[in-house]
């Protein structure tokens, strides 16, 4: 493979690193040219496409959100700090996409930094979320996405944009408004067209069409993100008479991964040349619920930003309260985890998509053949 420097005159180690940089690094770039992400989502992604939303009732624009990151001043995501997208695009290098609503962003903005499309309040369904007024559904974040790839083609022609677009990681993380936001919410009819079967597998047929859609588009490398246990957020809980879980939401979001993972096997079989992987951070997120001391949190049902007892607060406002220690929160608000449960999620998302698929990316000759020591050291 021409993209591996010559290995064969180094000292071992040296060899040794360099081809983990050299995997890792090829990976996600490829062999020419560096790699973008593009991020489908909702406000577990959002990094503040919603803030230029004039009537969204879904925004982060007010203290203390971002509190954690950068200045310190909202920044359209929905917690203290960064985002799991955020988290995992650092750990492998990957520049951190700005929001496709800035009004800053350009082709070369584009061709540099990728785009982020996330938007609270979004769904699979075109239907979701309708109360918060304005979101962007992953069907407009995918209509979105085939405005930028028509811009780059006509700034690199067609075969190059095609290349940049193939070499591009697609990240697809949406979900939990499809129950949060509309199917456990009497006020949506989804809630009494469907049941908890037929549901699932409405949004299953939706996000097979939309993934098939980005793949008609030129995406190959894809990564779909699982919910995490919905019904342990605070909202939920508080809106259970016990105050526990509600197991209901729970098993949802369980049947959604399991069927998800099920269609992201399907679909990779049948596409040529993608990489289609689907990872969630289920397991280790409800262990962190009921075991919060385990993983040094001190406290995992209750939101670290609220207005005292006024519960469920809906959003952090400038006259809410903060927890005296962020870090030992699970939850930031009464949906959102915090910046160092991303932390936790995003590292167990990066063990199960195995960096990425390194491995499913790289043509490569089997590492234990490419390291092994040179006879002429
Ligand atoms: C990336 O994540 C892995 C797994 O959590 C961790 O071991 C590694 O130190 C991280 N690397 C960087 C550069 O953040
Ligand atoms: C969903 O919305 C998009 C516009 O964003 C529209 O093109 C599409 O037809 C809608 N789909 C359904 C099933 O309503
Ligand atoms: C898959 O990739 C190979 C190598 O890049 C290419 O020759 C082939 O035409 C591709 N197949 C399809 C169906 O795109
Ligand atoms: C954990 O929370 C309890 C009260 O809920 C408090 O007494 C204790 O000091 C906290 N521990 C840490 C390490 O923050």
């Amino acid at each position: 493979m021409h993209c591996v420097p010559c290995l064969s005159n180094m000292k071992f180690n040296e060899a040794l690193t360099l081809l983990l940089v050299s995997l890792v690094g090829i990976a996600i770039q490829g062999c020419h040219g560096k790699a973008v992400q593009f991020i489908f989502g909702d406000s577990l992604s959002d990094v503040g496409n919603n803030m230029y939303l004039s009537k969204s009732l879904a925004k982060a624009s007010l203290p203390y959100y971002g509190i954690d990151f950068g200045s310190g001043l909202p920044n359209g995501r929905f917690t203290n700090g960064r985002t799991v997208a955020d988290i995992i695009g650092d750990n492998t290098s990957l520049p951190r996409p700005p929001a496709f609503m800035d009004p800053s962003l350009t082709e070369d903005v584009i061709l540099e930094n990728g785009v982020n499309y996330a938007s609270g309040g979004g769904g699979i369904l075109n239907e979701t979320g309708g109360y918060f007024i304005q979101r962007l559904s992953l069907w407009r974040q995918i209509e979105l996405f085939q405005g930028t790839t028509e811009l780059i083609k006509n700034k690199l022609g067609k075969q190059a944009a095609e290349k940049f677009f193939q070499d591009g990681l697609f990240v697809v993380a949406l979900g939990s408004n499809d129950f949060i936001n509309n199917y456990l919410m009497p006020v949506y009819s989804d809630s009494w067209k469907y049941n908890d079967q037929t549901f699932v597998e409405y949004l299953m047929e939706t996000l097979q069409e939309q993934l098939l859609a980005l793949h008609n588009l030129g995406a190959r490398k894809l990564m779909v993100f699982g919910l995490g246990p919905m019904g342990c957020i605070p909202l939920q809980r508080v809106l259970s008479t016990s105050g526990q879980c509600q197991e209901r939401a729970n098993k949802l979001a369980l049947s959604f991964n399991k069927a998800a993972s099920k269609l992201l096997v399907n679909l990779e079989s049948k596409l040529p040349n993608a990489t289609l992987k689907f990872g969630d951070a289920y397991d280790v997120v409800d262990d962190v619920i009921r075991n919060p001391y385990k993983y040094g949190f001190n406290n995992s049902n209750s939101p670290c930003c609220s207005l005292g007892k006024i519960r469920p607060a809906l959003t952090c406002l400038p006259a809410s309260t903060l927890c005296r220690d962020r870090s030992k929160y699970v939850f930031w608000d009464e949906y959102h985890p915090s910046d160092s449960a991303n932390e936790l999620i995003a590292n167990e998302l990066i063990k199960k998509f195995g960096f990425l698929g390194v491995n499913a990316y790289v043509p490569a000759p089997a590492p234990e053949s490419a390291i092994a020591p040179s006879p002429h050291e």
